[in-house]
């Protein structure tokens, strides 16, 4: 008996292969995440996250540049300040590297998208991502009022989309709520619905230094056990207004990523985080891996989970790579 069924007839040639592909990446479903610092001429370079900066808001000028003319087109910010505080009052200071850098962009790189994140752990001197009782716990309901200010801030210098990222019940809503009494009604919410509180994000707290001094995120963030809960993060910033919602971090979170998507009725972003970066570059460094082609397949099958846009720190190389393709 020979085989009746032959499936690799299709897969023959890369002819065959283009013809019948169900998935493709393009250059603007990639956004960039950028790491602002106060100054001038400011690039240092990130040591666990190779080709990452933090960089003065004129060099994230020239980054963007970069990124621009690869085909990226959206980009989302964060803050590294100079100093702290208690209550993270850094986070919506209009003369603060985030607001300095949205006002940058938006006069160099006017088709450029910005989005930016919306925490306090960057700017906290306990580094959580929200105020603290006298009993240093995270207290929720006394952090919204700094998180809907920071995104109106945000909001001020330019940024056409604000991320919250700290995983306060309420927030989305919150945000909505101050940003249409200022009326920046067309300031978009691109929420972290869905987000874990995962190992993966070591690189980054290294970047922005934004580990909490004590304890960890583990009772605002998810529980990486579970899939269900993704469903009501996701329920409810849809909800309170959300444009886009998000599942971070991605690679690992392909089910949650497909199940959220299937559920949602509004555009899917998915971040692959600074550890699933790191991890892919470090072993490519060490030829074990071939890290550009592990870093392609990674974003291709993170959009054939269910992600229409992709967080990640490769956008400009992966972007510069599909022109050179097509
Ligand atoms: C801040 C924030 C984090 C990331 C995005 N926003 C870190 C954290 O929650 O500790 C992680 C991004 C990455 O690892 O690339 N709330
Ligand atoms: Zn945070």
């Amino acid at each position: 008996m020979i085989p009746f069924e032959r499936p690799r007839r299709l897969r023959r040639n890369e002819s065959w292969r283009d013809a019948v592909r169900e998935t493709v990446l393009r250059p603007s479903d990639l956004v960039l995440p950028l790491f602002a610092v106060p100054g001038e001429g400011v690039r240092q370079p990130v040591e666990s996250m190779p080709g990452v900066h933090r960089s003065s808001p004129d060099e994230i000028v020239a980054e963007v540049g970069r990124a621009r003319a690869a085909g990226v087109r959206t980009v989302l910010l964060f803050g590294v300040p100079d100093h702290k505080h208690d209550d993270g009052r850094g986070a919506w200071d209009a003369q603060g590297p985030v607001p300095a850098a949205i006002r940058a962009l938006r006069d160099a790189h006017p088709d450029v998208l910005i989005w930016a994140d919306v925490c306090l752990c960057e700017y906290t001197s306990h580094g959580h991502c929200g105020l603290l009782t006298d009993r240093g716990e995270v207290d929720n309901d006394a952090s919204l009022p700094l998180l809907s200010r920071t995104a109106v801030a945000y909001a001020e210098a330019g940024a056409h989309a604000v991320a919250p990222s700290d995983m306060m019940d309420g927030r989305v809503g919150a945000i909505r709520e101050a940003l249409d009494e200022r009326g920046h009604t067309e300031t978009a919410i691109v929420s972290y619905a869905v987000k874990y509180a995962s190992a993966f994000y070591g690189p980054f707290r290294d970047a922005a230094d934004s580990a909490p001094a004590h304890g960890d995120r583990r009772g605002y963030q998810m529980d990486p056990a579970n899939a269900r809960e993704a469903l009501r993060e996701a329920r409810l910033d849809l909800e309170e207004g959300a444009d886009v919602i998000m599942v971070k971090p991605a690679g690992h979170y392909l089910d949650v990523l497909s199940a959220v998507a299937r559920e949602s009725d509004r555009p899917m972003a998915a971040y692959q985080v600074s550890g699933e970066y790191a991890a892919l570059k470090a072993a490519g460094e060490r030829g074990w891996i071939d890290a550009d082609r592990a870093i392609d397949e990674s974003l291709l099958c993170i959009r054939r989970a269910g992600a229409d846009l992709i967080v990640t720190y490769a956008a400009i190389e992966v972007a510069e790579r599909l022109k050179r393709l097509h």
